[in-house]
């Protein structure tokens, strides 16, 4: 795959496959397929032609921004809100566009994912210990997708208990790990058990199988974290997987180790709004 500079942050993908047929590059906030260009005299022309194109706009400011921004100002923005993480419809068509000179736009009008991994789309609560809870939720709301209240869950460096309380909304039971301490609230919940011990040693003594669900938010090594997955896969082929690489020490050679994760079947890699120097990944179909 090659990529073609456009402006400050966006770029045309030259693939000669089509490229939802492979994945979605795992650092891209949106793919958006179907691009083509228009002609416009003035501002209210180039308004006219966008506007009936898309439910909702947004401008990505590459050249002429000051004229992009008064062609915006007529446009529907995504609005300001902030959703459930159970929500199951997010935002309208949504289509980008930005200007090549004072006569010319592009309007990119098919956008995946829905809504731009650039966006903090979370309704936010006052009660989990920590923020990382976020994270969690993110990916919920944005894949559609969590544990059921009748599923057996795993849950991986909990401390102090953000996922764990995202989890416990759900009903679901909930069995986590951690070294560190919890917060002392979560462990009311009758359906949380805490086990204060090392992960590794603890899942390779106990099994993974008769879970639903792994989530780690594990502070350890990229490759510690893809042993893991790799041999609970095999433990238990059924299991759908949420788990933070953290990359801080792995800038360097991140694309291959990044492919060696890609490998696991079904699994898919995103970096969500809420993740900073990590990536997310997913394994949600079995
Ligand atoms: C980013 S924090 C997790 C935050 C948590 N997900 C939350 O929502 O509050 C990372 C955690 O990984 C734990 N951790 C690191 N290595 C571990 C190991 N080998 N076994 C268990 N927990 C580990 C740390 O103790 C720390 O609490």
């Amino acid at each position: 795959m090659r990529f073609e500079r456009l402006g400050s942050h966006i770029y045309k993908i030259k693939s000669t496959q089509p490229i939802m047929e492979k994945r979605m590059p795992v650092w891209a906030s949106a793919i958006c397929l179907n691009a083509h260009t228009f002609q416009f005299h003035s501002i209210k022309e180039a308004q006219r032609f966008l506007s009936p194109k898309a439910k909702y706009f947004d401008y990505l400011p590459t050249y002429y921004i000051r004229r992009g921004h008064l062609i915006f100002s007529g446009l529907r923005m995504i609005p300001a809100k902030k959703w459930h993480f159970q929500t199951h419809t997010l935002v309208g068509p949504l289509a980008f566009f930005t200007l090549l000179s004072a006569g010319e736009g592009i309007i990119f009008p098919d956008v995946h994912p829905v809504l731009p991994l650039t966006y903090s789309p979370i309704k936010e609560f006052k009660e989990p210990p920590s923020r990382a809870y976020l994270k969690l939720s993110e990916v919920f709301l944005r894949k559609k997708t969590w544990p059921q209240s009748f599923h057996k869950v795993l849950e991986l460096g909990s401390s102090p208990g953000g996922w764990t309380w995202l989890l416990s909304q759900l009903g679901c039971s909930i069995e986590c790990i951690d070294k560190g301490t919890m917060s002392s609230e979560i462990l009311n919940n009758k359906n949380v058990t805490w086990h204060k011990t090392s992960a590794f040693s603890w899942v390779k003594k106990h099994s993974v199988v008769g879970f639903d669900w792994l989530f780690s938010d594990m502070a350890c090594s990229p490759e510690k974290l893809l042993d893991l997955i790799e041999w609970t896969v095999q433990q238990n082929p059924q299991i759908r997987i949420v788990a933070t690489i953290k990359l801080n020490r792995h800038l360097g050679n991140w694309n291959q180790l990044i492919e060696q994760f890609l490998r696991v079947p079904n699994a898919e890699i995103i970096h969500l709004y809420h993740n900073k120097h990590e990536l997310t990944f997913l394994r949600l179909k079995t």
